[in-house]
């Protein structure tokens, strides 16, 4: 069993509220994702839970038994870190074996469970090996296969992939992947890569200053973020947001509105449109705009686009074919308003399925 339960935890450093009220259920087994930008409290909240950092209000339950004041030791989690700091002078299987030393285990047992983590992050023939004499990600491994052999009830990361290069993560981010269906051990990964956290979490909680903003399967928070923050926080490029136009909003801002607005619900302030929503054809067709700048990426390109008028790029994502455009070049905009969020003053996203059979018609 491996059930993490969060209710009602806060906690401040000085007079900073750094955690500001956090209520989570994470399932046995569950692989749970918390995402959310620099200074929101992720490793904090980690820290907590893992017990290097007191709780100064709510209850921490681990398999329901209330786990705010027992040992760190005892909480049956294992933390894997960003730098992972392996002990220098000791091969790998000995710091693998290390905390199981320390926890009195007899040798032969110590043997048994470091072999099978080894398998287990197919590192058998590095067992020898100083961790000097090591890529980064197999520290990375080793570092992982410390926690493994401790059989915790729950893994806690954070951020281990962020020293690796972006090769190495993309390989790393599979196999620890794999790693969490082939153990069936609860996981709570912490990452700012909001790549990483589509990919990875069974669910994602988005963070925003110390909160939850938002609890949910990925594609689920994909399609229906419950508030702009969510919406920006997650794909690439950034969704655009297109502000309600004001007195002095400029004609192909208000041609822009007509399009995506037109069916919006009463309380709209800003419309959310994602990259790949934004069609691109010639000019004189749709709504027309200047490239700015255009990324090819091989499979598709990101077109950075400039609005008579309006403040903010805007993104569009189209196939190959279509993106070679340079800067200068004038392009029709085709959005699609059916695939629309819209926002209100608050920046929570107003239910859209009016809007989208509205805009429809
Ligand atoms: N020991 C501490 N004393 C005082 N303030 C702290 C302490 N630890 C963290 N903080 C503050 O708490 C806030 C949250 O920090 P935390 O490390 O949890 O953020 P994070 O979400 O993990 O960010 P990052 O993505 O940069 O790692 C930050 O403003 C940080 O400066
Ligand atoms: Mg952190």
């Amino acid at each position: 069993m491996g059930q993490v339960s969060l209710r009602g935890i806060r906690k401040r450093f000085g007079t900073v509220d750094i955690i500001r009220g956090v209520d989570l259920d994470v399932q046995d087994g569950e692989l749970m994702v918390f995402v959310g930008p620099s200074g929101c409290g992720k490793s904090t909240m980690l820290r907590m839970i893992a017990g290097l950092e007191g709780i100064d209000e709510g209850d921490l339950l681990i398999d329901k038994q209330r786990a705010n004041d027992l040992r760190p030791a005892d909480r049956g989690a294992a933390m894997v870190f960003q730098s992972y700091a392996l002990y220098p002078h000791m091969t790998v299987a000995e710091n693998m074996g290390f905390a199981l030393r320390m926890a009195g285990l007899g040798r032969a047992q110590r043997d048994e469970q470091v072999r099978r983590a080894a398998e287990v992050l197919r590192i058998t023939e590095l067992l020898g090996r100083l961790p000097k004499e090591l890529s980064g990600g197999q520290r990375q491994r080793v570092a992982i296969g410390r926690a493994i052999v401790r059989k915790p009830k729950v893994f806690l990361f954070d951020e281990p992939l962020s020293n690796l290069d972006a090769a190495l993560r993309v390989d790393m981010r599979i196999e620890l992947t794999r790693l969490h269906k082939a153990l069936g051990t609860t996981m709570i990964y912490v990452t700012h890569d909001q790549v990483e956290a589509m990919t990875m979490g069974d669910r994602i909680a988005v963070f925003h200053q110390g909160r939850i903003e938002q609890l949910g399967a990925p594609l689920d928070l994909y399609d229906a973020p419950a508030t702009e923050f969510v919406a920006g926080f997650l794909g690439a490029p950034r969704i655009n947001l297109i502000d309600r136009p004001g007195d002095g909003a400029s004609p192909a801002h208000r041609a822009l509105w007509a399009r995506l607005g037109a069916g919006a619900p009463a309380g709209t302030r800003r419309i959310g449109l994602r990259a790949e929503h934004l069609g691109l054809a010639a000019p004189g067709q749709g709504i027309d705009a200047t490239v700015v700048l255009s990324e090819h990426l091989g499979d598709a390109s990101i077109v950075h686009l400039r609005l008579d008028g309006l403040d903010v790029r805007l993104h569009a994502k189209v196939g190959a074919a279509a993106g070679r455009l340079a800067a200068g070049d004038i392009v029709g905009m085709l959005p699609k308003p059916e695939q629309a969020l819209a926002f209100d003053e608050a920046g929570r996203r107003l239910p859209s399925d009016q809007f989208a059979t509205r805009n429809q018609t």
